[in-house]
């Protein structure tokens, strides 16, 4: 027996989309895979954020709204650069087989994986954590996101819409330029736009918004990802109203796959406080177990 186990593959080769054989490398009870993805389109849509766009693997294309991929990223420089990066996905074609992300270069590992161009293979990881969970008898959702939440929160609308539940999308942002997804968004439901350049943005006004909402009957869940301000307005006005949620949420990351207790976060649940890692425990938890960063 431990002869056998000896002689089997530590860990498998990556799913070559395009090439390698449907049922190869790993084994279909592993919810995630690494493969390579090649680059369909990799564009800036503004001076910070970039789109990109990769054929995947079917494993890559089961992906729920709210997970995340974690990326291998070139260097953009001289030294080496450890560790992936995650990244949630913005949109999933299935029709076409294709992931989409929408994110912000803010470091080494971004700015790195920026240099990456069309036809060149993505390694990725995943899907990896826990997605959003929708019920069906959700007649209209509300979700409010700022900067990369943005993207986080694009694929919820999506099966909100495939599903025939109307969305409202809040979507704060420094200026014009800096509200992502307006588009994607507006195909499924009404876009609000809030921002810090006229003043929307500001809790108050937010709060406006989500009240004559939920007198108007259309908010049955929130959902929020991206401000710690506008969470916790979330989670005040889902306690007030009864209204159930989720957020989606983030934190530097080392394994992305549960061991090295990098990404834990403190949770509240029934009055007791919990450490939960937010790689494999979430990165999707109930708004009000969460509490503020
Ligand atoms: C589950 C999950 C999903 C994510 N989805 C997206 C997404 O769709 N689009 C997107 O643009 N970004 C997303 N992020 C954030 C993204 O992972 C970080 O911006 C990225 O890892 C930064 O790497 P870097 O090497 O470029 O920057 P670094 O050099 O590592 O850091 C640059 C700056 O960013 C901060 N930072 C690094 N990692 C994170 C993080 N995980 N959360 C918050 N701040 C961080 C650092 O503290 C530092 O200030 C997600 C993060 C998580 C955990
Ligand atoms: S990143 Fe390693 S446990 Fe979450």
């Amino acid at each position: 027996m431990e002869q056998a186990l000896a002689h089997r593959p530590f860990a498998s080769a990556p799913f070559v989309v395009g090439k390698s054989p449907p049922a190869a490398p790993s084994e279909p009870h592993i919810p995630a895979e690494e493969s390579l993805s090649p680059i369909v389109s990799h564009q800036w849509i503004n001076g910070e954020y970039k789109h990109l766009v990769v054929e995947a693997s079917p494993k890559a294309l089961a992906v729920k709204p709210g997970q995340f991929f974690n990326l291998l990223c070139p260097s953009p420089d001289a030294g080496e650069l450890w560790l992936r990066r995650p990244q949630s996905v913005y949109r999933i074609d299935r029709a076409k087989g294709r992931l989409e992300f929408l994110y912000k270069c803010v470091g080494r590992g971004t700015n790195g994986l920026a240099t990456l161009k069309r036809g060149d293979d993505l390694n990725m990881v995943g899907p990896l954590g826990v997605g959003f969970t929708m019920n069906p008898g959700w007649k209209n959702i509300v979700v409010l996101g700022r900067g990369v939440g943005l993207a986080t929160l694009a694929p919820i609308s999506q099966l909100a819409g495939e599903n025939g539940i109307g969305v409202t999308a809040i979507l704060s942002a420094r200026s014009a330029d800096f509200v992502m997804g307006g588009e994607l968004f507006g195909e499924v439901g009404d876009v609000v736009g809030v921002l810090d350049t006229d003043g929307t943005s500001t809790v108050e006004n937010v709060e406006a918004i989500l009240g004559r909402l939920i007198a108007q009957g259309k908010a049955d869940a929130f959902y929020t990802c991206g401000s710690n301000r506008l969470f916790q307005l979330m989670k005040r006005l889902g306690k007030k109203h009864g209204i159930p949620g989720q957020i989606a949420m983030e934190q530097i990351m080392a394994c992305g796959l549960g061991p090295c207790y990098v990404c834990v976060r403190t949770f509240e649940v029934d009055g007791k406080q919990e450490l939960r890692r937010v790689c494999i425990e979430g990165p999707v938890f109930d708004l009000q177990e969460a509490l503020g960063w």
